[in-house]
């Protein structure tokens, strides 16, 4: 319950309508898109402007309030999750678009605009805004900032850091720091930016945000293909990167293909049935680049690796096989999938695999395991089904068991154990194993500048003392 002289001044700060108390409410902005948490957030609060998040953070820093910043709450590791009776800042007003520099390629935004907007937007001017990935339609710039936000065009595009020319951020302190400016070249010292993109909302708010465009690609084919086992993927991976700027090397599995199918009804890409599926994708600059990959195509095919395959010959068929890929991860939601986001460098992919299959197989006999990801940039999303017989406990009480195994093969081949979703309450017991103990007391030593009274988003990515 929210006292009532903290009620009177948040009303004097933001008006009656921007203050949500309604059940209803506390519950759809208290959870991301987990499924292993309650909500329970004391209140819900819609600031217009950057100084009303100010005012609002000075409130909860004079009261020991916690505070759960919150997008579009489309993440998947728990960061967005307000359980403990926090207030949550939802920065939805905060959409516009404040500034275009053409000559810069700049768009200045607010934290809360929908990344789909600003793509959009960039399409309008011409331009290209790289980052994207299937919740873009819902998810906002801040919480892709937040969390350094990755998706299928990683590859060749980077992460969602790479394209963060300036930041204004209203820190646990309560101050308003402008980050760089939007600038490219800029050595004055620690670049702040860079440690408020991923820090998932524990030093401060993201509220608006200087991104950089680019040129948009020639037009784009879409290649899929079936392939018998784990390393072939990779084989092909490099057969492919060796010779072609790919877009995008995506892959998943048969048993991910059979669902999507299933409940989107979409066709297949052809009827042979394969372990394994790798979506490419690369600008075809007339007929060259085309050619080119049907010859590694047909390289592929006659090395046995490759048992069938499909080009786009149109945008609306490019666009139907990238659907095979980028809906997955909204088909699998009714089973309540328990998510491994891991990665390793692509060149200890074959390795790793090898191991984390043996062990999946070993540790769940009886789950459903589906298999995607991109895999050209390293990073595998692996999905445990919840087999209905289970509770929800102890089923995420069995994958935790079998997660921190995967940690340890994680820490054995000197990878990531979240390589785009971010940390937040999912990965924290999983952390140490991608992070020393140094860096881990650094990153509080890191709060507690930013956030001296451990406001922000308390419990995600690291707990406050040492475990
Ligand atoms: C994806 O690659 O589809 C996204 O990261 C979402 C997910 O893993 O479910
Ligand atoms: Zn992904």
């Amino acid at each position: 319950m929210l006292p009532p002289l903290i009620t009177k001044q948040l009303v004097t700060i933001l008006g009656e309508e921007r203050l949500l108390l309604r059940s209803e409410d506390l519950q759809y902005y208290g959870l991301d898109r987990t499924t292993i948490w309650q909500a329970n957030p004391c209140a819900v609060v819609l600031p217009g402007s950057i100084k009303e998040v100010q005012q609002i953070v000075l409130l909860a820093k004079e009261h020991n309030l916690a505070i759960v910043p919150s997008g579009g709450r489309t993440g998947l590791s728990g960061g967005a999750v307000a359980k403990d009776g926090e207030i949550v800042i939802a920065l939805d007003r905060l959409n516009k678009i404040r500034e275009f520099n053409p000559l810069d390629r700049t768009v200045t935004v607010g934290a809360g605009m929908i990344t789909e907007n600003l793509q959009n937007f960039a399409v309008e001017q011409g331009l290209f805004y790289p980052v994207d990935f299937a919740s873009t339609g819902s998810s906002q710039i801040g919480g892709n900032i937040a969390t350094n936000a990755g998706g299928i065009n990683v590859i060749r595009y980077g992460m969602t850091r790479q394209w963060v020319a300036g930041l204004t951020v209203v820190t646990g302190a309560g101050d308003i720091l402008e980050l760089n400016r939007g600038l490219m070249k800029n050595n004055t010292g620690y670049d702040f930016r860079h440690l408020f993109i991923g820090s998932e909302g524990t030093l401060g708010l993201i509220c608006e945000a200087t991104i950089q465009l680019t040129r948009a690609p020639e037009e784009t084919a879409v290649m899929v293909l079936g392939i018998n086992d784990f390393p072939t993927v990779l084989d092909v991976l490099q057969t492919f990167t060796s010779k072609i700027d790919l877009t995008a090397f995506e892959f998943f599995s048969q048993l991910a293909l059979d669902k999507v199918v299933a409940h989107q009804g979409h066709a297949v890409p052809f009827e042979t049935k394969t372990p394994f599926y790798a979506l490419l994708e690369f600008e075809t600059k007339g007929d060259e680049v085309l050619e080119l990959a049907m010859s590694l195509f047909e390289h592929c095919v006659e090395q046995g690796w490759v048992l069938d395959g499909v080009v786009s010959q149109s945008l609306s068929q490019a666009s139907a096989l990238w659907k095979l890929r980028e809906d997955i991860s909204e088909t699998l939601w009714e089973f309540q999938p328990y998510k491994n986001d891991i990665s390793v460098r692509v060149s200890r992919m074959p390795d790793f695999l090898d191991e984390v299959n043996k062990l999946v197989e070993q540790r769940y006999p009886d789950f459903e395991i589906v298999w995607y990801g991109h895999i050209g940039d390293g990073n595998l999303h692996l999905n445990i089904l919840r087999p209905v017989h289970l509770s929800n406990d102890d089923f995420v009480a069995q994958c935790g068991a079998v997660s921190n195994e995967v940690g340890q093969l994680v820490a054995k081949y000197e990878g990531s154990v979240s390589a785009e979703h971010g940390v937040g309450l999912l990965k924290k017991d999983y952390l140490h194993y991608s992070r020393s103990a140094s860096e881990i007391s650094l990153m509080r030593a890191v709060k507690a500048v930013f956030d001296p009274n451990g406001i922000l988003n308390p419990g995600k990515l690291i707990s406050a003392k040492q475990d």
